[in-house]
């Protein structure tokens, strides 16, 4: 049932239980939706509303809500105050584990709804997307005073993203513009004109008052012009036909369940379709057919599972399997990329840097995946396509990924599940970015692998050496060259072969279009390091000496080579002692802000936490520390 469900656990636990119950008491049909839009807006009084005017507000909870309104400093008024009804709830809840999205459950005699409520920082896009994600309908807030702000069409934008076919406009606090009908139509047509492109199947305005309970959950006595349903009226009677359960047939392996000898079977959760015992399925990527044996669940066979199923399939064949796997009926396989284009939705405050290396999480396959190109990103107010190099965060755009290996996937369009994934960082673990594909790259399946006669071994065995990378970082003027340099002629003079990419002599040629911004320096490595790679393919003894300010394109060139072909070089000099030196006059124009992004001045630098050697120039000489890389490289019989 969880699009997302991956993004921080935000499933776990008793709520996921609770979920689960309703979702399998289907009589009343049950509705998943999010609330959202600006700052203030007052959602969490509207879903306070709902929960207070359905009864499912527990005694004691109102009891403190009702002293929290009454207080004498409150700016609240004696009113209760029902927000404090959900912000009660979540303070408790954040004592605990991190919850991203909580679900809030409550239910009239005419459906059972499940509410994705998105606490926190509001203004971040990451736990909405999570939210909208798991629903099919969104109800948007706007303020009457405000009108239709950025980020209401931020979050419209995501809605739509993320395939929700059907929105409530809830323009809220009415009570405060005097139940104006002529401002609720202005909002109105002001968002429906925006939304055209967003393709929308519908978008039903309704006027409330969160606070005073008009058009919440009984009609207004205050806006007789209003004809239509209240907020929720229309959520009772909303029809989001959940087309997933039609698809093709998409199982995504979690793991093997193989509890005794005599029994193994796949576990995971039904994406999309149904099956039924007897029926010929597919193992991706192997390509197997076997038959489906049995469906088990914890509550016993089934003679049929469908989407959001929790369930193990045993074969009737022997089989292998992983996780990441993917079982298909025969007629339906999904697509195979290693490239891919999607919309991605940016969630982190460090910006999105294309050829930066991210762990990417599709269902259940896991690859590293990298930014190849950024398309264009999309400005929120217009829906204009804009160039950009980077995406900041909230910020949505169209990219071009390119993956370690190939991903099983569906375009998110055909199927939400199978077609959207999560970037992840590969040092803090946080999930970056949320992305829906749309194609995989055709260039995927033309460009092959030509197969060579030489390859790097019988090159290097001509050489008589091991070829590896020494990978020098540092700050400029640490002294990173002028090892480099004398490393070189030792080993010139001990008849190794060698190759030298020094920062400045690369970024003259190769690199000449970039300069010093992140995002530049990360593409300055990324070539830097597939250069590398190339030369160590030659055979050669590859020197790189750039500044390389960053961890995680010094761990991305280590994974391009072999295992023990990459040494990395700590040229471990402080600040003070570079800028002290100053060799060319540099950090001395930085300091007069003549020069921008300079590394250590305004511009970071990530020291290596485990190099394979850290040396300290400011203790001894560029010979001594040569010397001690080629001691080095006795060690592991390079030379
Ligand atoms: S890296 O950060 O992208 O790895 P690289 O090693 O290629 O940098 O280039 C660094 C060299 O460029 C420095 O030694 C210095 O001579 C020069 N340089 C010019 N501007 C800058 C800057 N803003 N920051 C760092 N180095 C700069």
């Amino acid at each position: 049932m969880a699009r997302l469900s991956v993004v921080e656990g935000a499933n776990d636990g008793a709520s996921e239980r609770l979920a689960a119950r309703l979702v399998a008491d289907e009589d009343r049909g049950l509705l998943r939706f999010l609330t959202c839009g600006s700052v203030d807006d007052g959602k969490s009084t509207l879903i306070g509303r709902l929960l207070f005017d359905s009864q499912l507000v527990f005694e004691d909870q109102l009891k403190n809500v009702e002293r929290e309104s009454k207080r004498p400093n409150s700016t609240r008024g004696t009113e209760i105050d029902l927000s404090l009804l959900v912000d009660g709830l979540q303070a408790e809840r954040e004592q605990g584990i991190t919850i991203d999205v909580a679900y809030r459950y409550f239910s009239t005699p005419r459906r059972k709804f499940i509410v994705a409520d998105t606490p926190g920082h509001v203004q971040y896009t990451r736990n909405m997307a999570t939210g909208a994600s798991n629903c099919d309908f969104g109800v948007l807030l706007i303020d009457a005073r405000q009108g239709v702000l950025t980020q209401t069409r931020r979050h419209a934008c995501i809605l739509s993203l993320l395939g929700i076919k059907k929105v409530a406009l809830a323009v809220n606090k009415m009570d405060l513009i005097d139940f104006d009908q002529e401002r609720f139509d202005e909002i109105t047509e002001d968002f429906v004109t925006f939304a055209v492109p967003l393709g929308f199947d519908s978008i039903t305005p309704i006027p409330v008052s969160a606070l005073k309970g008009d058009n919440v959950t009984m009609p207004s006595a205050h806006m007789h012009w209003y004809h239509g349903p209240t907020l929720l009226g229309h959520l009772e009677t909303v029809d989001v036909g959940r087309k997933s359960v039609e698809g093709p047939f998409r199982f995504p392996v979690q793991w093997v369940n193989r509890p005794h000898l005599d029994f193994r079977g796949v576990a995971g959760t039904v994406a999309s379709g149904r099956i039924k015992p007897g029926e010929e399925v597919v193992i991706h990527p192997s390509g197997k057919r076997v038959h489906v044996a049995r469906i088990v669940t914890a509550d016993g066979d089934l003679d049929e599972a469908q989407d959001g199923d929790a369930i193990t399939l045993t074969f009737a064949e022997e089989v292998d399997a992983s996780r990441g796997d993917i079982v298909t009926t025969p007629e339906a396989a999904p697509s195979v990329a290693d490239q891919l284009a999607a919309k991605i939705i940016w969630f982190d405050e460090e910006e999105m840097l294309p050829g930066r290396s991210y762990t990417i999480r599709c269902g259940t396959q896991t690859a590293t995946a990298t930014v190849s190109a950024l398309k264009y990103k999309l400005n929120v107010d217009n829906l204009d396509h804009v160039a950009g190099k980077t995406l900041e965060m909230n910020e949505v755009g169209l990219c071009n990924l390119s993956m370690t290996k190939p991903l099983m996937f569906d375009p998110y369009g055909d199927n939400p599940e199978t077609g959207s994934f999560i970037l992840i960082d590969r040092f803090t673990n946080a999930t970056v970015a949320a992305g829906m594909i749309e194609f995989g790259l055709r260039r995927a399946t033309n460009v092959k692998w030509q197969e060579l006669f030489v390859d790097k071994g019988a090159r290097a065995d001509l050489k008589g050496q091991k070829p590896c990378v020494l990978w020098f970082t540092g700050l400029s003027g640490s002294g990173k060259s002028t090892i480099a340099n004398t490393l070189e002629k030792r080993l010139h003079a001990l008849g190794r072969h060698t190759y030298m990419l020094d920062g400045d002599n690369v970024r003259h040629g190769l690199n000449k279009d970039l300069g010093f911004t992140d995002a530049d320096r990360v593409e300055n490595i990324r070539r830097v390091a597939e250069a590398a790679r190339l030369f160590v393919d030659a055979g050669l003894i590859v020197m790189v000496s750039f500044i390389s300010p960053f961890r995680s394109e010094r761990r991305m060139a280590r994974e391009m080579v072999g295992e023990g072909e990459f040494i990395e070089i700590f040229v471990d000099t402080p600040l003070e002692v570079c800028e002290a030196r100053d060799p060319k006059g540099l950090y001395r124009k930085a300091r007069a802000g003549l020069i921008q992004n300079f590394t250590g001045i305004d511009s970071s630098y990530e020291a290596p936490e485990s190099p394979e050697l850290d040396l300290r120039t400011s203790e001894s000489t560029p010979e001594l520390l040569a010397e001690r890389v080629l001691e080095e490289l006795r060690r592991r019989n390079v030379v």
